[in-house]
């Protein structure tokens, strides 16, 4: 599947951070349960890998993707886990042109007019606009769609269910991310039901946009 099919299977991507990998499964399950269908696994933990391998043996019908990836060899070793594809903040030609060398659907984060240039020239379409709300929202987004119409993007960070209507609104952004549908407390608590709750609440709003 290309990165833009992915993105395309659901309006929101739960953005996740594990810190107990033992919680992995149960909260990727309560998120499918609310209707998610792709998420992505930030590597900004040490259990990251190991919810990335159990999550797609556990539950093979949602899509996992590896997030926050920095480097070639961060890729590597999410390939191996299982990751369908990846995504990194931001993007630079080292990194660019390493990527070439995988087969992975990816999408990089782009936050300016010159990084969204420089992933045009290494052929990337669908991009993930972060940090979103502070690098100029949905106006920004509304000021690329002039020059670059053909792009699409996943902005993500700062993105919540108060303000994800005004995004997915606009006509180049195909889905968004956030964390807010796993927040901490909830997950410590094991509140899978509130956490199916608040996704599929999110979800029910996206609704005919
Ligand atoms: C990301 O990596 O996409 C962001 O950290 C998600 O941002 P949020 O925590 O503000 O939703």
């Amino acid at each position: 599947m290309k990165a833009r099919e992915i993105l395309g299977l659901s309006k929101i991507i739960p953005v996740i951070t594990i810190e107990d990998v033992s919680l992995s499964v149960d909260l990727a399950k309560a998120l499918m349960d609310g209707g998610a269908k792709v998420l992505e696994i930030t590597l900004r933990t040490k259990e990251a890998l190991k919810a990335i391998e159990s999550i797609s043996k556990e539950l093979p019908e949602l899509v996992v993707g590896a997030g926050t990836i920095l480097n070639a060899h961060q890729l590597e070793l999410a390939i191996k886990a299982g990751a369908k594809f990846g995504i990194s903040p931001g993007l630079n030609t080292i990194f660019a042109t390493a990527l070439k060398k995988f087969n992975l659907p990816f999408i990089p984060g782009i936050a300016s007019a010159g990084e969204l240039m420089l992933a045009l020239e290494f052929g990337f379409d669908t991009l993930k606009f972060f940090p979103a709300q502070a690098a100029g929202g949905v106006n920004m987004l509304k000021s690329f769609s002039g020059p670059f119409k053909d792009i699409k993007f996943c902005p993500t960070g700062g993105i919540s269910i108060d303000n994800m209507k005004e995004y997915l609104k606009l006509d180049n952004v195909i889905c968004i991310g956030g964390s807010w549908l796993t927040p901490k407390e909830l997950v410590l608590r094991k509140e899978w039901q509130k956490i199916s709750q608040l996704t599929s609440q999110s979800l029910k709003l996206t609704k005919n946009l």
